[in-house]
């Protein structure tokens, strides 16, 4: 994908990350999918009272991609950023629900001052599966 395509998918997710709500980590997040459909979902990280509750930014978008398109819906690419922070990377659990929809889902995030690509594979390799 485009590099200036990357940025600005990752400006979106920054701005979808402004609409989470996270009252106890006052981390908010902001995640943009594009399915193999050709379709755009944007989510952002929903958190609870009972702290274990809370949903990341990344499966905010993916249940929404997977809830409109239905079971056949594959992940292309996924796009993660934060509202006050400029970097980070997206978290195990995420990982492993991003490899459910497709483990050569490209993933893009900004860490060590760069921006980075990598397969969801890359990023958590041997990812639970059925044997
Ligand atoms: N969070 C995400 O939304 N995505 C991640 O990949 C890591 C963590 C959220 C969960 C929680 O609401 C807050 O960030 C602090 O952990």
């Amino acid at each position: 994908m485009d590099q200036k395509i990357i940025e600005e998918k990752i400006q979106t997710a920054k701005k979808a990350a402004l609409n989470a709500y996270a009252p106890y980590s006052k981390f908010r997040v902001g995640c943009v999918v594009e399915t193999h459909a050709g379709n755009f979902y944007e989510g952002c990280n929903v958190e609870n009272i009972s702290y274990g509750l809370a949903c990341c930014a990344e499966r905010t978008a993916i249940f929404k991609a997977a809830s409109t398109e239905g079971p056949s819906m594959k992940l292309k690419h996924v796009f993660v950023a934060m509202a006050d922070h400029k970097e980070g990377a997206p978290c195990g659990a995420c990982r492993q629900v991003i490899a459910e929809f497709d483990e050569s889902t490209m993933v893009y995030f900004k860490l060590g001052g760069e921006t980075k690509t990598m397969t969801v594979s890359q990023l958590l390799p041997c990812n639970f599966d059925k044997l």
